[in-house]
């Protein structure tokens, strides 16, 4: 049983409640001849949505890919340490939430992890480094092992320039990806072997749809879903914002 508010938003990172709901439903809608894969599970907050939803659904696996240490978000999150590891935490939140059998660690870059991977995958979960060319190169390796009308979302697609970079170069000159959707920060697109020129005008169109209203996701993650990772002058920034955007909005 999923419940966002209850179970998954006492886990650090960095999801908001539609975010996880949609992630929980992707899964367990998803067929277990197929495998899903989350690129950066942190401490497994998004793990765990996932993780509920194939427990949930058919039964499949999540094949989670992090080296848990040593990356640039360890660096930042960490106060530098070179120490930080977040393998231990993200273990005990999988057993804390029941889903050790449905969850596969793979203690990797997902450079590495991309050379043995073989099995057909139907939901591709992008969270990694957001750099430009890490995202990228994510994309690069990952998509093309996503079945045909499957699945891929990239968090922070609105927030992170990179992230931004790369799914905007998607909706302009891919002819593999259809119906983009906006979930908060999150930015969802259909696989398929070739797209119409209707669907290119869409996804064209969806480039301004999300320049002017990606924001709102974003501070509703920001903002209202808060987080114990952010850093001190993240942290003031957010009071201020929280201040305007109550204003503003009533959450859901
Ligand atoms: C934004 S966090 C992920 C947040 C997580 N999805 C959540 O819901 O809390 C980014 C993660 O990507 C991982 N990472 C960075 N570079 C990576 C790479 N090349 N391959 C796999 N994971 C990577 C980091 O270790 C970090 O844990």
């Amino acid at each position: 049983m999923f419940n966002f508010r209850k179970d998954i938003s006492k886990i650090p990172g960095w999801l908001t409640q539609n975010e996880g709901t949609f992630l929980y439903k992707q899964a367990k809608k998803s067929s277990k001849k197929y495998a899903i894969v989350e690129i950066g599970s942190w401490k497994g907050k998004s793990t765990v949505c996932l993780g509920i939803g194939v427990k949930d659904g058919e039964g499949g696996k999540v094949y989670a890919i992090d080296p848990h240490k040593d990356t640039t978000e360890h660096k930042k999150w960490s106060g530098n340490s070179d120490e930080y590891d977040t393998y231990n935490i993200f273990l005990s939140n999988i057993k804390n939430a029941g889903i050790e059998n449905s969850i596969i660690p793979i203690r990797k870059t997902s450079e590495k992890a991309a050379i043995t991977f073989k099995r057909p995958v139907d939901f591709l979960f992008i969270d990694g480094s957001h750099h430009f060319s890490h995202v990228k190169l994510d994309y690069e390796l990952w998509f093309p092992k996503l079945i045909q009308n499957g699945t891929v979302a990239f968090h922070d697609a609105w927030h992170s320039l990179g992230v931004m970079a790369i799914t905007t170069l998607m909706l302009l000159i891919s002819t593999k990806i259809k119906n983009p959707r906006l979930i908060d920060t999150l930015i969802v697109f259909q696989k398929v072997s070739k797209n119409s020129s209707i669907d290119r005008l869409v996804n064209f169109s969806f480039i301004f749809y999300r320049l002017f209203f990606g924001w709102i996701g974003s501070m509703r993650m920001h903002v209202l879903s808060g987080t114990s990772e952010t850093s001190t002058l993240d942290k003031r920034s957010i009071l201020w914002l929280k201040h305007i955007y109550r204003n503003l909005f009533i959450e859901k």
